[in-house]
Order: C-alpha cells, then structure tokens, then sequence
C-alpha cells in the first residue's frame, strides 16, 4: 500500500517566498513519487482559532488554494481539499475529545505560551484562551487520523502535536479497536534539508518579523520593492564582499542552480556592487516565479474555479472519510439501528449485507457480497460447484473478522480468509476507491445478516 502524506496549511496569510520554498515547493515535489498518496488541504477550521476576520479568512483560502494550484499541485493525482469541506473531521474531533486527557493538552505548547504571556501582564492564566485554541491539537489529530496518514511533514513547532495525535490513536485504538486498531499511528516529518528562507533582514523570513517577500500579491514589482529593502553592508561597487555574510546568497541560492550559485559568489567576491546583485537576484527569482504568476492570477479571476476544484476534492476525501466514519461510529456504539439487544427474537428490521450465489457468463459458480445498501462489495473466484460456494460463504459467515483485506500488486485488493484467495478486486482503483472499499468491504462483513 502507498505511503499516505497528509499536511495541512492554515488559512491565514499570504503565501510569501519562505512558505514557497520551506512547504509549497517541497510538498508539491513528494507528490512525484509514485508510491506516495498526498492528501493536501486547507486548515480552515483551524483558521478560525486564530483570525476573527471572515473577508480575510474567505481572502486567504482563495489565495492559498491559487498559490498551491499554481505551484503544481495537480488536484487530479492528490486529495486537496477545504476542511470544512468534511463534516467527518468535526464529527470524528468530538471522539477523540472524549478520550483526550485535559491534562495532555494542558501541556501543548501553544496553550502554554498563552498561560505564559498572561502571567506576565499579570492577568488571569486562562485570560483570552478559547476552548478554539485549546483544543486545537485535537482537531489537529483529526484531520491526520481521519485519512490514517503515516507521514506527516511539518515544521519543527508542529512535532509536539504530532505525539499527541499518536497519543490520542493509541488511546482510541485501546478502547475500541481490540479486533483490529481503527487508527494508524502518524509520523512527524521534518525535513532539514528544506533550508527555512532567511528574510530582508537575514533573520528568518516570516510575517511576524515583518521581513518576507511577497511570492505572487502585488506582482513583479512587489518582488522588487522587497528585494530593495534587503540589508546590505555600505561597502561600494568594485570593493570584494563577503557573499557568506551577505543576507542576499540564501536567497538566491533558494531559487539558482548550483553553478549559478558558484558565479554569484566569486562575483561578489570580486566586489559586484550591491544594487546589481539584487538585480540578479530579481532575475533568478523572477524565473522560476513568473510562469507560476500568470497561472496565479488567472486562477485568482474565476475564483469558482478554484471553488470547484475544492468541492471535488472534498467528494474524493469523502469517498475515504464517510465510510470510514461508519466504521469508527459503530465501533463507539453510536452505529445507527445498532442493537443492544442480541440473541434470537430481537432481530434488528435494519437491512443487512448479504451473500447472493450466481452462475457468470461461462457457466461458473460465484457469489457476491451485497452490502446494506445493495451495492456488490466483491465479487468471488469461480468456485468448483454451488456446494463448495455454499461451504465458504459459511465459512466467511462464521469468521467475518477473519476475513482480511489485502492489498495487491499497486492497484487493486484480495479478500482473503485462512491464507486462501476468496476474491480479487478490479484493478485499477486509486488509491481513495480501494481504501474506501476495503472498508466498506469490513463495514459489509460487520453487518451481515442470516
Ligand atoms: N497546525 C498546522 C500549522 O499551523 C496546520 C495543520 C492543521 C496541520 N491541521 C494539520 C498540519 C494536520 C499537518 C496535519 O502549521
């Protein structure tokens, strides 16, 4: 099975060169490798904890979904969706705040440093926190055990949510998962590799230090008003620099190739006045930022384009979410029709899944799991006679939790039970249809009828 990568991007903001080049490229790039299923979407729950501000929060979704888009995420080969999108996410939040510890969260960084600040001004420790920010590293575990991620890449101040959300999946699966664990358990990955930018000032490039060039707002022209402001020293055209010490190299290297880099450097070095290597670095900017603009702005002008984009990647992380969903209610006990009386005479009316014998076009004996609904979940291998198809579906009956769903080759599943091959699914599922259907296929088997 492909390794799932799920990230999640606040929508607060305007993307500027330091998220381009620490989160946006870098993640667009993993979405290359073939055994990689990304799921990319847009925090927009989690927007709300922090901006108070709807014109600037609706403002900010549209330029960060253009931002990706035109960065080359290809919305047909990914999940890239709007949060708010999956009522699951919210639904399956509430779980896991039912098995969250107050004092777990009472040691998240972010609620900590509220508490801190506040002592400081002298005022109450809890003045100003919401149960929003709070509870915000539930949510977050939401978003990753909703698709059960296994890699997660973030920034080093995200690594402590990421053990929460294991914490929480470990706790869920000990209470409800005893037959087999519902979540899988994240990874945090940090890539150091990913150089984070350094900004106009050679501290970090970030909005809170007021040091970012803008990536595509404001155009070309913007580009060049910031790199105007970047700090230099005042040693004069021909004088040889320190190009090492110089807060102009991070940059440019961010964006040039290797060579490139290496004519930068002695250039410098040999004493290229400051206002023409800012013009360079304009130029190798400009390269790689230009073509992406132009997809950015025409995005930007049909903004129900990008709204449409949304919505069908919301029905494709839904494909994945809703059933699973199923799954996770029923294991609470919150199952619709599920009945707390059993034993004979109290029959549920609900419809139930079923097995159905049939002879196919070349006269051979198979049989087809039908689910609640009447939707066929898998279809058998031919079976020798009526009886021996009759005798396996006995068995499944009698062991519906030992019927495994495997993946097999990339593209498709077996039903096994005991080691032997009941069924082989269709190839040619994506990734979202065949974990969709390997849990629907486990939902079916949970509510067989007689
Ligand atoms: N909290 C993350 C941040 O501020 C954004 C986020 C929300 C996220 N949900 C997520 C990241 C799930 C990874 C996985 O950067």
């Amino acid at each position: 099975m492909n390794t799932r990568v799920l990230t999640g991007i606040t929508t607060t903001g305007t993307p500027h060169l330091g998220n381009y080049v620490g989160a946006i490229r870098p993640a667009v790039r993993s979405t290359q490798d073939q055994n990689v299923d990304a799921f990319f979407f847009l925090a927009d729950y989690h927007a709300l904890i922090k901006c108070e501000d709807p014109a600037r929060i609706a403002r900010s979704r549209l330029e960060i979904a253009a931002t990706w888009l035109a960065a080359g995420l290809d919305p047909a080969r990914t999940h890239f969706y709007r949060q708010s999108d999956i009522p699951e996410i919210p639904e399956l939040s509430w779980m896991l705040t039912c098995v969250t510890g107050k004092g777990l969260m009472n040691r998240a960084h972010a609620y900590k440093a509220a508490v801190d600040a506040n002592r400081e001004k002298g005022d109450e420790d809890d003045d100003g926190v919401t149960m929003g920010l709070f509870s915000y590293p539930i949510l977050m575990a939401a978003d990753i055990l909703m698709f059960n991620a296994h890699k997660v890449p973030v920034g080093r101040d995200q690594v402590q949510h990421l053990e929460m959300a294991r914490d929480i999946a470990a706790r869920f699966n000990h209470l409800y998962g005893s037959k087999e664990p519902l979540f899988v358990l994240p990874e945090a990955v940090v890539d150091d590799e990913v150089a984070t930018l350094t900004g106009l000032d050679g501290r970090k490039m970030s909005k809170s230090y007021n040091n970012t060039i803008p990536l595509f707002e404001g155009g070309a022209k913007a580009i060049k008003a910031a790199v105007a402001r970047i700090v230099t020293d005042s040693l004069e055209p021909g004088q040889p620099k320190d190009p090492f010490a110089s807060n102009l190299l991070p940059i440019y290297q961010a964006f040039a190739t290797s060579a490139q880099t290496q004519v930068y450097i002695k250039a410098l070095q040999e004493g290229l006045g400051w206002g023409q290597a800012k013009e360079q670095l304009i130029e190798v900017i400009e390269a790689q930022v230009a073509p992406m603009r132009e997809h950015y702005e025409t995005l930007m002008a049909r903004p129900d384009d990008i709204e449409d984009i949304l919505r069908s990647g919301a029905k494709k992380a839904r494909a994945i979410a809703t059933p699973f969903m199923e799954q996770l209610r029923a294991a609470v006990g919150l199952g619709a029709g599920q009945s707390v009386v059993s034993g004979k005479g109290h029959k549920s009316k609900r419809k139930a899944s079923k097995f159905v014998q049939f002879k196919d076009e070349s006269g051979r004996f198979r049989f087809r799991l039908l689910d609640a609904q009447g939707q066929t979940m898998f279809v058998s291998l031919p079976q020798a006679d009526p009886k021996t198809a009759g005798a396996l579906i006995g068995k499944i009956k009698s062991a519906p939790s030992e019927v495994a769903v495997v993946a097999h080759d990339t593209d498709g599943y077996q039903v096994v039970l005991d080691a032997q091959v009941v069924a082989i699914a269709e190839p040619g599922l994506s990734f979202g249809e065949l974990q969709a259907r390997s849990q629907a296929v486990a939902l079916a088997l949970q509510e067989l009828g007689d």
